[in-house]
């Protein structure tokens, strides 16, 4: 009996302080196409990169102060002197940086992929003595070819670069990670490179060295990405940072099992809070069915220390509600209303793709809109068309934006609404003449699904005069492209097409899909303006 109440008692505490305490915070921190998350802490402020492959501006740069809310601030690379990416193809581009501090400069290492494998992946690091300006320095280039760029700096003053390539000295994989002393002034380096470890699964990459009490770490993604072979392993030397390596006893030190909701854990890097409590950000995917629209996205775990080996959340698996920190809420509608108080330029988290050789959009032109201009590139083309991209970052959401578009009956363009992945897989609704009648105006529906498949629909007559609204549905496993006619942004939408997120082919990918605004002159300049009032996304859930 007595057992009986205690057990009671101690059932009701158990509800009582999980009522009290269930506030957690919520992975992944960085959700949308924010993958391999590298680091830093400097005083209070937190600063964090993540790839961004053959998008521009390159190498997003989030700031936080307290590892939860992130602001994204500004990116490394702007100028074309710094990165200019023509024929690039999808998923090439900019790979994974290392972001790093030392005397008082800030350091991103990085590297460009312009056709991987036939070219070497060119390495670099840019600098600044300034994060907070947002402005960097043109590129200093390694001479030493690989991914995934590590610069290391030991006690002594002593650079070290690491990084991975697919050429093999002596290593028993087909892609190995090497680390050669560098002269960082010029990037050139000093010594061979020397293969870092031999894996005991199919290669190492994303390496990030730290010497902490006097031993050195290094940590390793492992597996390949894009397999759930993907693992986080670790490594230890009392030598120094060329080994001999001994690798942890529980590696890997993060591999979540087949069948949880996040999948691929893997390349983290990572800091000590002030509090002197440790965490790593590490990159994973969130599957829908088979697919993960939102890419890969940045997750932060808790690090403890056992016997000097680094432990990744208590040896548990990484989930999207972790114990600790905040809760944060997050707004449920995102809107841009082209209103730049003199700015004439796209507010920050616009991207495009690839190089422009020039601007195609004005935000003075029409004050409150976005004015974009088509160039002659098409959206399947391994080129720069006219258009402006936001990471999608919910499951559940609509993208919607209000387009003032006539095309003349000699006109030829087209200027829309688009979800987009890369060159081969976007699909479009947008406005342009009619085939059968190019005196009127009709919306199209466009799906481009690779395999050179592209499939040109619905071809639905709307009034010549009047806005059209444009929405982009999305749900966890298919997306549907619709429309309304009249300045009426509350205005029901019409469905034209649905298709589901599989889509996506996942492998072909390293991104994760973004939506966005086009316009396009199909094989010649739009004459014709497009103007879109706002942007904005609609959180369902
Ligand atoms: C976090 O907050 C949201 C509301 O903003 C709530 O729906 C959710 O249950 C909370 N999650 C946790 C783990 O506290
Ligand atoms: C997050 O940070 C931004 C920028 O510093 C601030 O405006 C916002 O209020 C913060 N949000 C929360 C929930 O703390
Ligand atoms: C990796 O294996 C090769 C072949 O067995 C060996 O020559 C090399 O020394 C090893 N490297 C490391 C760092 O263990
Ligand atoms: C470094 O040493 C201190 C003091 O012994 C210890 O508390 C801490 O956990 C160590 N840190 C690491 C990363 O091993
Ligand atoms: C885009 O342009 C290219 C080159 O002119 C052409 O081969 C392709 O069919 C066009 N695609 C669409 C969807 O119009
Ligand atoms: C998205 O909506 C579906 C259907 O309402 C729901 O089952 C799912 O949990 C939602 N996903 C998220 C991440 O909110
Ligand atoms: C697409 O077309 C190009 C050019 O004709 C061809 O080289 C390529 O193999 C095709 N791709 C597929 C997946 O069919
Ligand atoms: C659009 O055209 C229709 C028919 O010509 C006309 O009734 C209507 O007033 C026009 N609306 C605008 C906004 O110009
Ligand atoms: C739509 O409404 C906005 C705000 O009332 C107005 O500025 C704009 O001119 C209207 N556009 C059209 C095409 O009627
Ligand atoms: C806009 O559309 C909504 C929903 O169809 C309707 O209730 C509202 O009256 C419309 N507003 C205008 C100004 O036409």
């Amino acid at each position: 009996m007595m057992l009986n109440i205690n057990l009671s008692w101690s059932a009701l505490l158990v509800i009582l302080v999980s009522c009290f305490t269930a506030s957690g915070y919520i992975n992944p921190i960085l959700p949308g196409a924010n993958p391999d998350p590298s680091i830093l802490r400097v005083g209070r402020d937190y600063w964090l990169v993540v790839s961004s492959f053959e998008f521009t501006p390159g190498i997003p740069i989030y700031h936080s102060i307290d590892l939860i809310n992130w602001t994204l601030h500004s990116h490394a690379l702007t100028r074309p002197s710094q990165l200019s990416m023509y024929m690039v193809p999808q998923s090439l581009g900019v790979w994974a940086s290392t972001l790093r501090y030392h005397n008082g400069r800030y350091y991103i290492s990085s590297e460009k992929l312009d056709n991987y494998p036939t070219t070497y992946p060119r390495g670099f690091y840019v600098w600044s003595d300034n994060i907070a300006s947002g402005v960097w320095s043109d590129p200093v280039y390694f001479d030493n070819p690989g991914f995934d760029a590590d610069l290391f700096w030991d006690d002594d003053g002593t650079v070290y670069l690491s990084n991975t390539r697919a050429i093999v000295f002596n290593g028993p994989h087909a892609v190995s990670s090497y680390i050669s002393k560098i002269d960082l002034a010029t990037g050139n380096t000093l010594t061979r490179p020397e293969v870092l470890v031999n894996s005991t699964v199919p290669w190492i990459e994303g390496t990030h060295i730290y010497k902490l009490n006097g031993t050195y770490y290094l940590f390793t993604a492992a597996g390949g990405t894009q397999t759930n072979t993907h693992q986080e392993q670790a490594f230890r030397s009392s030598v120094g940072p060329t080994g001999p390596w001994e690798p942890c006893p529980w590696n890997p030190i993060a591999h979540n099992p087949n069948g949880v909701a996040v999948q691929n854990t893997g390349h983290a890097d990572i800091v000590q809070a002030p509090d002197g409590n440790w965490w790593a950000v590490l990159l994973a995917r969130r599957n829908q069915g088979k697919f993960a629209q939102l890419g890969r996205e940045t997750y932060l775990v808790p690090v403890t220390w056992q016997d000097g080996w680094p432990v990744f959340n208590n040896y548990q698996p990484i989930a999207e509600v972790m114990p600790g920190l905040y809760n944060i809420t997050r707004p449920k509608l995102w809107i841009d209303n082209f209103d730049q108080r003199g700015s004439s330029e796209l507010d920050i988290g616009w991207y495009t793709v690839r190089t422009p050789y020039k601007s195609r959009y004005s935000l003075r032109e029409r004050p409150g809109y976005l004015r974009i201009y088509g160039n002659y590139m098409n959206l399947t083309e391994v080129a720069s068309p006219a258009v402006y991209l936001r990471k999608q970052t919910d499951f559940n959401a609509t993208w919607s934006t209000s387009l003032e578009y006539y095309p003349g009956e000699q006109d030829v363009g087209e200027a829309g609404a688009v979800l987009w992945l890369t060159e081969q897989y976007n699909q479009a609704i947008g406005v342009r003449s009619c085939d059968s009648d190019p005196a009127n105006r009709c919306i199209v529906t466009t799906t481009n699904t690779g395999a050179n498949l592209t499939f040109i629909e619905n071809l639905v007559q709307i009034p010549n005069n009047g806005s059209v609204q444009l929405y982009i549905k999305a749900e966890t496993d298919q997306y549907s492209l619709g429309y309304s006619v009249g300045n009426n942004s509350t205005a029901t939408p019409t469905y034209l097409i649905s298709f589901p997120n599989s889509l996506i082919p996942q492998s072909l990918s390293y991104s994760g899909y973004y939506f966005g605004l086009y316009s396009t002159g199909r094989s010649v300049p739009n004459l014709v303006p497009a103007d879109f009032a706002y942007a904005r996304v609609d959180v369902a859930n």
